[in-house]
């Protein structure tokens, strides 16, 4: 069939959704049938991998490098980071966040990715009795905490999110971000088709990348748990982390594979899949502390009036008429400014509008939570507090470490349901047919999910489930 009707047959049966926002929205819906989900992940990835320049991937053109050429990638990274540190060790600025604020948008920009973490190896749980893709089943539940919410990748980031008042914000991302979301998630509804790219794909994910570690260091530095990225640091090294098993699936799928050319073609193109939507490092190059401010004022302008006294007008509107109006903000911030209520790249104290909002007398005292003032007063300073060596003020936020009393009083019967079922069928193939569907990336991080990841793990993997003696 040739390339463009081909084509045009795709968009025709992808229609139905326009943006990939709505794809991860597809994919994370329980109502949806996995063979619809199937369908369109085939259709998705069909797509996507038409995109891909096959000759510009840069990966070694024969199988017996591809090792070598991981680890040597891997130490580059790590010798580029300690050149990174010996920067800092000499004064040297931090290079990603120059302020908090900037390390909270990084966070809302990089949350629709972190909230599916490990999610394109989900398909291979399903291979579960074929001993070959036990490594990358292992690196699977690995990403999911082996059940245990402490641990699990997707629940720390949520923590993380939610510890710092940053839920909304990820509800008004456009929509590259979920970009490669997408793609992860279609990785996970993939059919066998697509193993070799889920492996190439693997390969490329699971590698330490610097950002990693730099973000790490830095997020630390500014009093934010970097507990999500130091665990990344910790078991996707090149040792005996997901990297290594990583290679070690690689190689044993491949020995097994009868076209080796096609396998190592298809690899390519998922190792590739990779670099699709917005990387780290892009997102961090883009940080826009001003957007952000707008996003938080629209968003207050939507619940309507947030002064009760009124009297202070500018530009002939009071602050309320102002605010009341989203599609005013822009101009409002641009008269604040002109009438000197902000006075960019100063203290915020001399700005009359930060008075007004975070002084007690303030007439919108209470309008704007602390994560949502912690932002306005860096956009504020800007340089300020850089360039006159004062500290800069840092707005309490909620304390965490509240996981431990959290408990629900609520239940709709779905873990008993589970429960009960596992516990009367005798057949090992049936139990874990019953767990698989608690393993998906909509599910396996809430209740449920991760009971039936533990109860996965004490089946296929007891010597890992040890490590997690805790969750008894
Ligand atoms: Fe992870
Ligand atoms: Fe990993």
């Amino acid at each position: 069939m040739p390339v463009a009707v081909k084509k045009q047959l795709l968009e025709l049966l992808d229609k139905n959704h326009l943006n990939y926002c709505d794809l991860v929205s597809f994919f994370q819906n329980p109502d949806i049938s996995v063979q619809e989900k199937e369908r369109k992940a085939s259709n998705f990835l069909k797509k996507e991998i038409q995109t891909v320049k096959a000759e510009a991937i840069e990966f070694p053109s024969h199988i017996d490098q591809i090792r070598v050429w991981l680890e040597e990638g891997n130490k580059t990274q790590c010798l580029e980071y300690q050149t990174y540190l010996e920067r800092r060790k000499q004064g040297g600025d931090r290079e990603y966040f120059k302020c908090i604020s900037h390390a909270f948008e990084f966070l809302v920009k990089v949350a629709p990715v972190k909230k599916v973490d490990g999610a394109w190896l989900y398909s291979l749980v399903h291979y579960w009795n074929d001993p070959i893709f036990r490594d990358l089943i292992q690196i699977y539940i690995e990403e999911l905490g082996l059940g245990s919410k402490k641990a699990n990748h997707v629940c720390v980031f949520d923590d993380l999110i939610l510890n710092l008042g940053l839920e909304h914000f990820v509800l008004d991302l456009e929509d590259e971000y979920y970009h490669q979301p997408a793609i992860q998630l279609a990785l996970a509804y993939a059919p066998p088709e697509f193993i070799p790219e889920i492996i190439g794909f693997n390969l490329g994910y699971e590698q330490l990348p610097l950002h990693l570690l730099i973000t790490n260091y830095e997020l630390r530095e500014l009093g934010i748990d970097p507990h999500y990225f130091n665990l990344h640091i910790t078991i996707d090294n090149m040792d005996n982390g997901h990297a290594d098993l990583s290679i070690k699936a690689f190689e044993k799928i491949y020995s097994k594979f009868k076209d080796k050319n096609t396998f190592i073609e298809k690899l390519k193109l998922g190792f590739a899949l990779n670099d699709k939507g917005l990387s780290s490092k892009q997102i961090i190059k883009n940080l826009n502390l001003e957007a952000l401010v707008l996003k938080i004022l629209k968003r207050k302008a939507l619940v309507g009036n947030v002064i009760h006294s009124d009297k202070c007008a500018l530009n002939n509107k009071s602050i309320n008429e102002w605010l009341g109006t989203p599609e005013l903000v822009e101009e409002f911030v641009e008269v604040l400014i002109d009438k000197k209520w902000i006075n960019l790249g100063q203290d915020p104290e001399q700005s009359r509008f930060w008075k007004l909002i975070s002084h007690e007398e303030g007439k919108m005292y209470g309008v704007f939570n602390s994560t949502e003032k912690q932002i306005i007063y860096d956009w504020i300073a800007g340089t300020f507090f850089k360039d006159s060596n004062l500290p800069p003020q840092r707005i309490k936020l909620p304390h965490k470490n509240k996981d431990d009393f959290m408990f629900s009083f609520l239940s709709n019967g779905e873990l008993e349901d589970i429960q009960q079922q596992i516990s009367e069928s005798g057949n090992l193939a049936v139990k874990m047919n019953k767990l698989l569907p608690y393993l998906a990336p909509h599910a396996h991080h809430r209740e449920t999910g991760l009971w039936c990841t533990q109860r996965f793990v004490d089946f296929l993997f007891p010597f890992l489930s040890d490590k997690n003696l805790s969750r008894y």
